[in-house]
């Protein structure tokens, strides 16, 4: 079988990560436990989740041309996925994300830098790229314009697409109706659906959209009526890209033609094995990894 194309249009940061038993308070100095510096963004964190399970995975976005750029570009490729549309700018360092880790939860302050440059005009020059996808995977780390772009192109050739409203802001009505997938923590669903005034009929078709992840608690979604989907029990070493392992096997599954309740079983054993390790991608699984995780579960995929 041909393997599906996931196209990936979204940050690449640098992940700057202190861990520490203690948060500060404003005005505070705590010492913290250790500090690591390690590959990351929502966009890139994505890609490389859909690309360990095996999928072919294209990505588009900017780095910098400083260490940091040249690093994330290496790793990227290592982990398998194609970075030919990744493209190295001179005016603005490479993202990063300045993350604070305590007992397995984080803080996140992200600097965008060169995924600012991920433009309109930068997107639609890979009009041809995101035609030749199967899904595309969107998260909000570039500019909303951007987004809005390829949202429109997906649409245009009927390519699916997948956005995660993170980190979350007031989004257009016009673009939550082109997109098939939305996959929103509880939080940002509820702003989105706040910031919105919908009749009664829209706000059912969108609530169909969304795949709604809530950490331990699991995930909803609607179909005909509200499904649950339990969360995996594991040791949590680090959430930081929980979600965006959950968007990469999600995407992936749904690629290979899972129904939503089977890609969110597959999504949630991927987000469970990701938050096992240090580091948005450390756990990250591979199918092997995951099909062992679920065989141990006695749930064959
Ligand atoms: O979702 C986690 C990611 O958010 C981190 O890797 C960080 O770079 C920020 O983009």
């Amino acid at each position: 079988m041909k393997n599906k194309k996931i196209t990936v249009i979204g940050s690449i940061n640098m992940d700057l990560v202190t861990s520490t038993n203690r948060v500060p308070i404003l005005g505070e100095t705590v010492m913290g436990e250790s500090f690591h510096t390690i590959p990351g963004g929502k966009g890139a964190n994505q890609a490389v989740a859909a690309a360990r399970l095996g999928a072919d995975v294209t990505m588009i976005g900017c780095v910098g041309q400083d260490l940091f750029g040249q690093d994330l570009l290496k790793h990227l490729k290592a982990q398998g996925v194609n970075v030919e549309h990744v493209e190295p700018v001179t005016d603005s360092s490479t993202g990063i994300a300045a993350i604070t880790i305590s007992n397995g939860e984080n803080h996140i302050i992200v600097i965008p830098g060169a995924n600012y440059h991920v433009t309109p005009v930068f997107v639609a020059s890979f009009e041809d790229v995101i035609a030749a996808s199967d899904i595309l995977l969107l998260q909000l780390e570039i500019p909303l314009e951007s987004v809005e772009k390829a949202v429109e192109l997906a649409s245009k050739h009927r390519v699916k697409v997948v956005l995660n409203p993170a980190p979350i802001q007031p989004l257009p009505k016009a673009l939550l109706e082109k997109v098939d997938y939305l996959t929103p923590n509880e939080y940002e669903q509820q702003l989105l659906f706040d910031s919105i005034e919908w009749t009664e009929e829209e706000r059912q078709e969108m609530l169909r959209k969304c795949i709604i992840t809530r950490g331990s608690r699991g995930i909803t979604f609607y179909q005909d009526e509200k499904v649950e989907i339990p969360s995996y029990k594991v040791d949590v070493v680090d959430t930081t890209g929980a979600g965006d392992s959950f968007n990469g096997g999600f995407a992936y599954a749904i690629c290979q033609g899972a129904s939503l309740k089977e890609a969110c079983q597959f999504a949630s054993a991927v987000a469970a094995l990701s938050v096992t390790k240090l580091g948005a991608q450390g756990g990250m699984p591979t199918m092997q990894e995951v099909q062992d995780f679920l065989r141990e579960r006695n749930e064959i995929v």
